[in-house]
């Protein structure tokens, strides 16, 4: 059964924290104690495997977790990984305490990182997509991202009350530095007069038309802008909108942090449940430097050097949906 004749598992978590990351730590713990092995936390993500912060984990040390935002494990962004020294302490430290495959879960920085570690010290690395920016290749959706969305168009609704209240435009900005997905589809959820998102240029004057068109009957008008929009944040989008029309009363919102905590979806739960049980068996079946994701369904492996290759093509049936739907 384990082919790969694996004892000890590390699992860390990487990269900005995102909801559901406790639930596939929950499910790595369990689903290698079902199958007799070994498990342990690594605090803080790489840096913590460098300075070794290791903690043995049981089935008692992932009880009520499931329904938490954050990470158990705490996470970090580690500049000492990137050296050539930094990951060969890592290495040494996982020698040292007998772990022989790990369960990296964060975003593309931890799937670079890992790929290049792997190669390296060829260790077996299973990758899990925690981000909240469901930017990576080969999953339909990371784990956190749902659960995002969902923080979106609530504080949206909240905001459209104000906006509605007081004939306003509010331009809100979430986040995304590189990709506008959470924008996307968000913004569609709130029924958005439009989106602004990093993988389409901005074009502000067909912006600025639209806002010249749309019904006066409108009261209120709610623009999303992705963080990593070409044109700038919200604030330089309102500057040129108030430029334009300073009749119009204008406000921004950037919804920021907010995005990336609370309990997670029941859809971020179950992703992260199924993703860290295939990625405990995965690494007994002797398969390494793959990202596991959810394809149509059902589990699906992606190289680590694909699942990293920054996707810019939008669904262009949604951004179609956005002008159909803002009449
Ligand atoms: O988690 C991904 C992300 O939300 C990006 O969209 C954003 O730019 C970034 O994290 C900000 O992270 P931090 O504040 O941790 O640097």
């Amino acid at each position: 059964m384990n082919k790969a004749n694996i004892k000890n598992i590390g699992v860390f978590t990487s990269g900005g924290d995102s909801p559901g990351m406790n639930a596939a730590i929950r499910a790595v713990v369990r689903t290698a104690l079902y199958y007799d092995l070994k498990v342990t936390g690594i605090l803080r993500g790489y840096d913590g495997m460098i300075s070794g912060e290791f903690k043995q984990m049981d089935r008692k040390s992932v009880a009520n977790i499931i329904q938490r935002g954050g990470t158990l494990l705490k996470t970090a962004r580690s500049d000492e990984f990137r050296t050539k020294e930094g990951r060969a302490k890592a290495y040494e430290q996982l020698v040292n305490n007998g772990i022989d495959a790990i369960v990296a879960i964060g975003g593309d920085g931890t799937f670079t990182g890992a790929n290049i570690f792997h190669e390296e010290f060829n260790i077996p690395i299973i990758g899990l997509p925690g981000t909240i920016d469901n930017d990576l290749m080969g999953t339909d959706y990371t784990i956190g991202y749902d659960t995002a969305i969902n923080t979106v168009i609530d504080a949206v609704d909240k905001i459209r009350d104000t906006a509605e209240s007081h004939d306003r435009l509010f331009i809100v900005e979430v986040m995304g530095r590189d990709s506008g997905l959470i924008a996307l589809r968000s913004g569609i959820g709130s029924g958005a007069e439009a989106i602004l998102i990093p993988e389409t240029k901005t074009d502000i004057n067909a912006l600025i038309h639209r806002l010249e068109i749309s019904r006066k009957d409108k009261s209120s008008k709610i623009i999303i802008v992705a963080e990593g929009d070409d044109v700038g944040g919200a604030f330089e989008i309102a500057k040129i909108v108030k430029d334009k029309f300073p009749g119009i009363d204008t406000r921004v919102s950037i919804l920021g942090h907010i995005q990336r905590g609370g309990a997670p979806s029941c859809m971020d739960r179950v992703l992260a449940s199924r993703l860290g049980v295939a990625a405990v068996e995965a690494l007994i079946e002797g398969r390494s430097c793959e990202m596991i994701g959810i394809v149509n369904q059902k589990i699906h492996f992606t190289q680590f050097s694909n699942a990293i290759k920054h996707n810019t093509d939008v669904n262009s049936e949604l951004l179609k949906i956005v002008d159909i739907l803002s009449l």
